[in-house]
């Protein structure tokens, strides 16, 4: 019999150990409460997840201000007065002693029209989405250092509150991703142009994080494959990139591809055959291969894992260290410890369909974004959803919170 190995060990060059190589992908809650505080929602929602027995539970994108929004509903790490809230969340999120790790973010040009008109972004490139984003401005030298700083402090309060680990989110098409593209990065400057420029943000948050949280907590990098755009962020520039992580020693690197113009992490399963990753079920799995040849940094993998055959064989080939999962996480949630024990052979989550292919990415988000709340608000999940209600569910959604937080309206 094939060892079991999801359910083996894993250390981190930081010295931290997880109980088993599964983890819950980052999924954004949009539930927090009008102070971009967490709420009592949000423990729950972790206490179901933690209970899985994933090794790791990484959070949704959590801010770096309330301006920059990737929702309406983010948490805001800006404030150490809401340390005692957040600590019930951690408490929370580890009580099955696995780790909880916080992914730390800034949406740049990717905030939409909710939270601000004009976003700061490395350049004047505005993203294309049924007018949802205004035109960013390009930043400014003292607006880059407010990131660094504002980053530093969003890792201090992680550590602080008792979360076990961070992640600083560097793909999909955020801030950090934003600077790694030459696509939306034009700037002349030193945080502009060549490779080592546009990774400069980058790399200078990761150094000022690290003499923030000390050599032992787990730092880790979500990181695009490509931004899968002409003239964009390449797969060769990758793993250049890849490189320069070695280099600042964090502790583990997760590959995901794509951004809001190409969502290509969050493809349906009918839609995998569009990339190169046809005969096997991860979507980046192909690109972990061209990693391992030059890195020997930690690897996680996020995408399309579903069956126990295949997660086991990556993982006996040492093709990664970790399988990274997310809608698993909602419609599948009950049988994960089955999962992990070997006694399920497959997770494979429903795929909702409207008929428009122009509303299904909207239809697939709305669709996960109302399972979401609804664990948090400690219901069932409810598989008959109508998918032209989810496919308008995340604008109404955003509109309700953006009005609950007194946020700006579009119109
Ligand atoms: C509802 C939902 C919310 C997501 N939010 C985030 C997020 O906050 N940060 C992030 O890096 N990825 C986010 N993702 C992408 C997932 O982490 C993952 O990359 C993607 O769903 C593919 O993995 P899967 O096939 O196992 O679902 C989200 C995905 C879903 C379904």
């Amino acid at each position: 019999m094939v060892e079991n190995y999801i359910n083996t060990t894993f250390q981190l060059p930081c010295g931290a150990k997880l109980n088993n190589r599964l983890v819950k992908s980052a999924m954004t809650e949009r539930i927090s409460n009008q102070n971009f505080e967490p709420t009592i929602e949000h423990e729950k929602l972790y206490e179901k997840w933690s209970e899985t027995g994933a090794g790791l539970l990484i959070t949704g994108n959590v801010t770096i201000d309330r301006i920059h929004l990737e929702s309406a509903g983010n948490i805001c790490f800006d404030d150490e007065n809401m340390i005692p809230k957040l600590k019930s969340w951690a408490e929370a999120g580890k009580k099955n002693g696995n780790h909880i790790w916080v992914q730390i973010s800034h949406a740049g040009r990717q905030s939409n029209r909710f939270s601000t008109l004009r976003p700061l972004a490395p350049s004047e490139v505005q993203l294309k989405k049924i007018g949802l984003f205004g035109k960013p401005k390009a930043m400014k030298e003292s607006d880059i250092e407010q990131v660094i700083l504002g980053f530093t402090k969003a890792a201090k309060i992680t550590k602080e509150a008792g979360f076990t680990g961070l992640q600083i989110h560097a793909a999909h098409g955020y801030l950090l991703s934003q600077f790694l593209s030459s696509v939306t990065n034009k700037r002349t400057d030193k945080w502009g142009g060549s490779l080592e420029n546009r990774s400069r943000l980058l790399i200078s948050i990761i150094q000022e994080v690290r003499k923030e949280v000390g050599p032992s907590f787990p730092i880790s990098v979500k990181l695009n494959s490509s931004d899968f755009q002409k003239g964009g962020f390449t797969e060769n520039e990758s793993l250049e990139v890849v490189k320069m992580l070695e280099k600042e020693k964090i502790d583990l690197l997760e590959i995901s591809g794509g951004t809001y113009e190409k969502l290509v992490f969050f493809l349906m399963n009918a839609d995998k055959q569009k990339l190169s990753t046809k005969n096997r079920e991860a979507y980046f799995i192909d690109f972990a291969r061209k990693i391992r040849a030059i890195s020997e940094l930690p690897l996680l993998i996020t995408g399309g894992f579903r069956s126990n055959t295949f997660c086991k064989e990556v993982l006996k080939n040492g093709e990664l260290d970790l399988i990274g999962m997310a809608r698993p996480f909602i419609t599948n949630c009950d049988e994960i410890p089955g999962f992990l024990k070997n006694e399920i052979e497959s997770l494979d989550n429903l795929v909702l369909r409207t008929g428009i292919s122009q509303f299904e990415d909207a239809a697939e988000g709305g669709f996960y974004a109302r399972q979401i709340i609804r664990i948090a608000k400690g219901k069932k999940i409810k598989l008959n959803m109508s998918p032209l209600i989810c496919s308008n569910f995340l604008i109404y959604h955003e509109i309700r919170k953006a009005i609950a937080k007194k946020l700006r309206l579009p119109f």
